[in-house]
């Protein structure tokens, strides 16, 4: 008998049907702490004012020289570590960055290359906060049509760099950081459609948002530098109702409830944001992963560092749902559905 998801994917005898699941997550911080007593000694702010609003207490900064390659290459090491996987293996590299090394090529070619893997596809994917969503949503599609087997998904950021320093009011939400994930297409048996793996991935934008959240110049056409500017009312109004209803989208694709989710794990931009989604959508703290007091914002990288996290303390267990939600400069928006 054929499942159900074999009524809703193209499938021929070529490539039977599949799915991507997770063989592992791995995560690099920057060793350089800059805790918000640090802050206040060189712009206008406090402790206090950063907890209060934010629950951010420090943030890690990449090094002089140190580049969102170097910090991507470094979490891809340990996760292909903890999923087992050779780098041999890898035949997709899909890097989400708002901070690539250079205007082109891609990142993910750097990270490809320092790999030393030879084969298959590498590219970069730009959706700011959401970016690892987006990167995750491509390569599930791929994994699953075929193009590729074993992917590294990776969240990669030196936020630091596009900041303005001078800015009391953005420069102290974000840090630096990278997040990898290692998965594998495999095989869906006909009799059981709830095995393992990504479930679903539902991407959002509106770019009428754009003025709301973005970096005044950079590379491309502007050909000036720039650094983030931002609304942050604005992004805050509507961050909580995106995400919260991303993820009950993403629930009701999935014939589920928001009883069913075992873990939570949204965007860590601000710890106000994460308590009003998590009371939306009636999920209590102990099915919340948060990562924010410690390593603040770090854009595409918040996700698979939080997964990382909990994977490594080992509160993820087997057969988990793990809902993911983010929101980013665009607006772009969305939420993943995984069986861990
Ligand atoms: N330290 C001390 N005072 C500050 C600081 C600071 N770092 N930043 C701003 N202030 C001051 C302001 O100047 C203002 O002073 P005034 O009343 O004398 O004019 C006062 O604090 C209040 O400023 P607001 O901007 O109104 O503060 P608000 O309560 O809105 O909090 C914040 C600001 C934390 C940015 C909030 O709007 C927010 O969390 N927005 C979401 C933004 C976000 O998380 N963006 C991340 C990227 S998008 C994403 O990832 C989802």
């Amino acid at each position: 008998m054929r499942g159900f998801l074999g009524w809703c994917l193209p499938m021929n005898a070529a490539s039977p049907l599949k799915r991507s699941v997770v063989l592992g997550c791995g995560a690099y911080l920057p060793a350089n702490i800059v805790t918000n007593d640090a802050l206040s000694k060189r712009i206008d702010t406090s402790d206090e004012w950063i907890r209060k609003r934010t629950g951010i207490r420090q943030r890690h900064i990449a090094a002089d020289g140190e580049l969102t390659s170097d910090l991507a290459l470094a979490a891809c090491r340990e996760a292909l570590k903890f999923a087992g996987v050779a780098v041999e293996e890898i035949d997709l590299i899909v890097l989400a960055t708002t901070t690539p090394d250079n205007t082109f090529p891609a990142t993910a070619t750097r990270v490809q290359s320092a790999l030393g893997v030879k084969r298959g596809m590498a590219f970069d994917i730009q959706a700011v906060c959401s970016g690892f969503i987006y990167a995750l949503s491509v390569a599930d599609n791929m994994l699953r049509l075929g193009q590729a087997s074993t992917a590294l998904v990776i969240g990669a950021e030196v936020f630091s760099r596009i900041l303005d320093w001078e800015d009391r009011g953005t420069c102290v939400l974000f840090g630096d950081g990278a997040g990898a994930m290692v998965l594998r297409a495999m095989p869906v048996s006909e009799s059981d459609v709830a095995e393992r793996g990504v479930m679903s991935t539902h991407l959002y934008s509106d770019g009428s948002h754009y003025d709301a959240l973005y970096v005044d110049g950079g590379p491309g056409s502007t050909g000036t530098a720039g650094h983030v500017r931002m609304d942050g009312k604005e992004v805050y109004r509507h961050a909580v109702n995106l995400m919260a209803d991303a993820v009950e989208a993403a629930v009701s694709a999935n014939g589920m409830t928001l009883d069913d989710i075992n873990w939570l794990i949204p965007h860590q931009a601000n710890m106000r944001i994460i308590d009003s989604i998590s009371r939306r959508l009636g999920i209590g703290e102990d099915r919340v992963v948060i990562t924010v007091q410690g390593q603040a914002n770090t854009s595409a990288a918040t996700i698979p560092l939080a997964l990382a996290a909990a994977q490594d303390d080992n509160r993820l267990k087997s057969g988990d749902i793990v809902a993911l939600t983010a929101l980013g400069g665009g607006f772009t928006w969305g939420a993943a559905m995984i069986r861990w």
